[in-house]
């Protein structure tokens, strides 16, 4: 059978040939590519999911220091778990990772399963975590398609652009035909790779691109119209008192229940024109895909305040130094270090960088603060 595709433009082996040799010379030398253990490469690639790379590293390496294997983790309470995810945003990514890791202690005698199949079925992991794993750490010839990796199928085929699920299934049968079955590991995070350092949403970088002689877009797709954009407001308060020998900070904890980060650490909400009665500290704004939020963070004045802290919720002091080890949402922690409450806002951290991660923070942000 000819090797030569016509939809391809380029033969299978060719194309394979070339992003590889790409992915060995010019790929960020990223700390999960520098090990073959399987709980290491499924923390990375948990975190991965929805968030940027250079972002993770930070996260990643210092969530293995804390929980060094599966066992550990396991063994840890959900509350450290999601304090040493704080500020990356979708908890969710957290919780089922520890819910995994106690499911594999106690059905799979603590040894990761090696396929894709058996890894789909665990709570919470899905088909893009699960091939991801199973072709990086263990070798098995699967695809994994992620956002990236969509974008550069979608060009590279010249597909024309159609919506959410029909077109993952489609681009995934693709993926499936393309994806080297020597080097499937490799292969797939080169095709990651090349989504998200060269075949860029906006303004692609095809002269560097290791396989623009069969692409047939080179350059942008045609997207759906961003839509236009919508304001909405609200206040929260800080709250501060020293009891020496220690600052602490009123914080309000999200109900157990709650189907948005229950169990997270907040700032109260300032409601019935309380507002009135302080001054304005910050103003954040945040856009939330078609919708810019305003927030406005009050120092109250002491009757205010009073009531604050009397007022029902869970409220709570929280020592300053205590703030890292709390399952904090991403939108009090960027206030906190704003505000200079935390230590380490440099203006380039997590919660401020452009991408993915401000995204997290935003919506974990909306589901907080307007209970959606
Ligand atoms: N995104 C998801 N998985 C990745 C990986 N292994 N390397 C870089 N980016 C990724």
């Amino acid at each position: 059978m000819s090797r030569y595709n016509p939809v391809m433009g380029t033969g299978v082996a060719e194309f394979r040939r070339r992003l590889l040799r790409w992915f060995d010379e010019c790929a960020r030398d990223l700390p999960w590519r520098q090990t073959r253990d399987p709980y290491a490469i499924w923390v990375s690639e948990a975190m991965l999911q929805q968030t940027r790379a250079a972002v993770v590293v930070e996260y990643y390496q210092r969530f293995l220091q804390k929980f060094p294997d599966l066992a550990s983790l396991a063994r840890a309470d959900e509350a450290e778990v999601l304090a040493a995810w704080s500020g990356l945003g979708y908890y969710r990514r957290a919780r089922a990772l520890h819910e995994s890791a106690r499911a594999v202690m106690a059905e799979y005698k603590g040894q990761i399963p090696g396929t894709a199949a058996e890894l789909n079925r665990l709570p919470g992991v899905g088909v893009y975590t699960a091939a991801a794993v199973a072709s990086i750490a263990f070798g098995e010839a699967v695809a994994a398609v992620d956002g990236n990796v969509e974008r550069v199928l979608t060009r590279y085929l010249g597909h024309e652009p159609v919506p959410g699920a029909a077109r993952s299934g489609q681009l995934r049968q693709e993926a499936m035909r393309l994806v080297d079955p020597e080097h499937p590991g490799d292969f797939n995070q080169a095709m990651m790779e090349l989504g998200a350092t060269v075949c860029l949403p906006k303004g692609p970088l095809c002269l560097t691109c290791p396989v623009r002689d069969g692409c047939k877009t080179r350059g942008e797709h045609a997207v759906a119209p961003a839509r236009k954009m919508r304001s909405r407001k609200t206040a929260l308060a800080l709250l501060q008192r020293k009891e020496w020998p220690k600052s602490e900070v009123l914080l309000e904890q999200r109900p157990a229940d709650a189907a948005q980060m229950p169990g997270m650490w907040e700032l109260p909400q300032v409601k019935d024109g309380q507002e009135n009665a302080g001054s304005i500290l910050l103003t954040v704004r945040h856009a939330i895909t078609n919708t810019n939020y305003y927030v406005t963070v009050y120092g109250l004045d002491a009757g205010e305040r009073d009531r604050l802290v009397r007022s029902v919720g869970d409220r709570m002091w929280i020592p300053l130094l205590e703030l890292h080890e709390r399952p904090l949402t991403g939108l009090t922690r960027k206030i906190l270090k704003r505000l200079k409450v935390m230590p380490g806002y440099s203006g380039s951290g997590p919660a401020a960088v452009i991408g993915e991660t401000v995204r997290n923070a935003e919506k974990e942000f909306e589901s907080a603060v307007f209970g959606n």
